[in-house]
């Protein structure tokens, strides 16, 4: 996700139109509601997921633009159709390996990865038996059809959605782009070196979050964090942990027979995640192409994440059965996957476009470094192409 903007002046950020403002207000009502019934606070994730996912008034569940430059930011495959095309060709190794397979899309945003990968696969006569979408937005499947029937309707029969992980017996690729960073965290905060939580309650004027002491999950899985990286969080300390992203990644592992989970997000291995001079933590919030670090403004109106911790990812998988397979950059991943390779065939005046943005994709200084590509897998064998270029797994 990109914005143009990280503007530490709030400010600076546009004003939201009347009816924007009560849609927020609804909202803000909403888990104003919870937080009373529930004694006076809720955990940043619980407020995280609210302000996402509410039904009708979520950042993700209601109407807004979000995806694009009409929205708030953008994302890869809204970027270039290089990118959802590079994935296609990692899919279709695998396909190929696995023979009747499926693709599993995990928040499929605006649907026009879906689209393209599913264009490209056919161009490779590597389609899948089924293209399922797992996405919790009801407004964001129906976004989704329209794109795949307006770029691809032959392949429409294909999609199938899904409320929920099937249980068992999936072969094939589960993809994910940008989807761990949008899970909601858990925030902690070191105070006379104890380890607090941060937590959401009511003021006057709105919501604001409070520090209180953290519970024994919480506590320990801080202090291993201090254990593996062999030093204590300096008081004051602030940052997130992921534990929503480690639980879906069991229940894929679960899922999946035989096959490749793929997911690219913006994140780091661990050491430098918990960065002693990244002590306010990754929580960003996107609003009109403007990144600024307060979730309590804005509430339902402006995208709430956090960077990945890949480490946590690759320990999640190991201990589920997966197998680390792969980690490399966006950029390697791309490079190594052929992207320059593609734009050849293209007309002179395509081939400018695709330059810009296969800058944007790979340059260190755009989405190249920071957003990275892991791949874990099951029951499949031999070096995935992604990654011939440049293997990072042992920065994990
Ligand atoms: C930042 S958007 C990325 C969208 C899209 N993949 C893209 O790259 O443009 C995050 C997406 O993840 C979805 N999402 C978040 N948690 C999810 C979960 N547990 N299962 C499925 N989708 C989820 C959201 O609804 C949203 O579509």
């Amino acid at each position: 996700m990109i914005s143009a903007n990280t503007d530490p002046k709030l400010s600076s950020l546009p004003e939201p139109d009347a009816a924007a403002r009560e849609h927020s207000a609804a909202l803000v009502a909403q888990i104003q509601s919870a937080i009373t019934d529930a004694g006076g606070c809720i955990s940043f994730t619980e407020f995280m997921h609210r302000a996402l996912y509410t039904p009708g008034y979520g950042y993700y569940s209601g109407g807004l633009q979000k995806f694009g430059e009409e929205g708030d930011f953008t994302t890869a495959p809204e970027v270039s159709p290089l990118f959802s095309q590079s994935l296609a060709v990692q899919c279709a190794q695998v396909l190929g390996e696995l023979g009747h397979a499926d693709v599993l899309e995990a928040g499929a945003g605006s649907g026009i990865m879906a689209a393209t990968i599913l264009t490209e696969l056919e161009h490779l006569g590597m389609l899948p038996d089924r293209y399922y979408i797992l996405e919790l937005s009801g407004e964001l499947r129906q976004r989704q059809r329209e794109t795949i029937e307006r770029h691809c309707p032959h392949l429409l029969a294909r999609v199938e959605w899904l409320d929920a992980l099937p249980l068992s017996g999936f072969r094939g690729v589960v993809l994910g782009n940008e989807l761990i960073d949008a899970m909601p965290v858990q925030r902690f905060v070191i105070e006379d070196g104890e380890v607090y939580e941060q937590v959401v309650s009511v003021q006057e004027d709105g919501l604001q979050l409070i520090s209180q002491p953290a519970d024994e999950t919480l506590t320990s899985r801080v202090r291993t964090l201090e254990t593996q990286l062999d030093s204590p969080f300096a008081e004051g300390y602030e940052s997130e942990v992921n534990a929503a992203g480690d639980a879906w990644l069991h229940s894929v592992a679960d899922m999946l027979e035989a096959g490749l989970v793929l997911l690219v997000d913006y994140g780091f291995p661990r050491h430098e995640f918990y960065h002693p001079q990244r002590n306010t933590g990754t929580l960003m919030c996107h609003y009109r192409h403007r990144g600024h670090p307060d979730a309590m403004i804005l509430v339902g109106l402006q995208d709430i994440t956090a960077h990945v911790d890949f480490t946590a990812l690759a320990e999640a998988a190991v201990e589920s059965g997966l197998s680390v397979a792969g980690f490399t950059t966006q950029a390697h991943f791309l490079l190594s996957m052929g992207i320059e390779q593609r734009v050849a065939s293209l007309d002179a005046e395509q081939q400018l476009k695709a330059a810009q943005q296969i800058k944007q994709l790979v340059l260190p200084s755009e989405m190249g470094e920071l957003f990275k590509v892991i791949a874990l897998t099951k029951g499949i064998d031999g070096p995935l192409q992604g990654f011939t270029f440049q293997d990072q797994r042992s920065r994990l």
